[in-house]
């Protein structure tokens, strides 16, 4: 599944490279996968759902790997950052994709505690901690590599309904983690990491190039 013959030469901008996935089991984190993989790179899917996650690296065959990751748990985390660096011998992109909407509801005031920490845990103490982790082997490497949140502009629109404001907030957390690329690049001191929020469709990024 590594180089696409289909597509054009030009495509395969992912070409000896290795991507860890978050949430990479289901949903736009699986579809990432699938297109990272037709673009060449390797891939380590980290998701809470072993089945699929296991079904969807048997599709892409030797160029993708599982592991049981959940992201509220640092040494889930930096066990899955490890395991690709074990199987692939480097990590280029780590894309922090795993996360949640909560519970719906139809107001604020019937919101529980449980579920706002619950969602706050996974979708942004998640990507911290995915971003802890890959820039801990990044660094040393001293090679291209990015860091990648999953955001949407789409819950811009979605924010008139109670049920998807918690989702809202986050994604604005998340895209300050990300966003603030100064703080984040002299948090992580003189690298070539590219910190940034998949806001766009991934493969516009890919196509387009690069680092924007
Ligand atoms: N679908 C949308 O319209 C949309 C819009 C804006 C943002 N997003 C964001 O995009 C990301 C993916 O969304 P999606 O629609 O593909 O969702 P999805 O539910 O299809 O996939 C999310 C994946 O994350 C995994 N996951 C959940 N909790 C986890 C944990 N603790 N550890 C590891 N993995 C965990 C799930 O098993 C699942 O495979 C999410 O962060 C979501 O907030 C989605």
């Amino acid at each position: 599944m590594g180089t696409n013959a289909e597509l054009p030469a030009v495509a395969n901008r992912l070409e000896g490279k290795v991507a860890l996935i978050t949430g990479g089991a289901s949903g736009i984190g699986e579809s990432t996968a699938r297109l990272f993989c037709r673009h060449g790179a390797k891939v380590v899917i980290a998701d809470v759902q072993d089945e699929l996650g296991e079904s969807v690296c048997g599709d892409l065959g030797a160029a993708a790997s599982f592991i049981h990751c959940d992201v509220t748990n640092e040494d889930d985390i930096s066990k899955a950052v490890d395991h690709a660096v074990e199987k692939f011998g480097q990590l280029d992109v780590m894309l922090n994709n795993a996360g949640i909407a909560g519970s719906p509801v139809s107001s604020v005031v019937d919101s529980q505690k449980s579920d706002f920490e619950r969602v706050l845990s996974i979708n942004l103490v998640g990507a911290f901690l995915g971003t802890k982790h890959a820039a801990r082997v990044m660094i040393p490497a001293r090679r291209w590599a990015g860091i990648l949140a999953t955001s949407s502009h789409c819950m811009r629109a979605a924010a008139a309904l109670p049920s998807a404001t918690l989702t809202l907030a986050l994604q604005a957390r998340r895209r300050r983690l990300t966003r603030t690329r100064f703080e984040a690049r002299s948090a992580m001191g003189p690298s070539q990491l590219r910190v940034r929020l998949a806001r766009h469709a991934v493969g516009h990024r890919i196509q387009h190039g690069a680092d924007g």
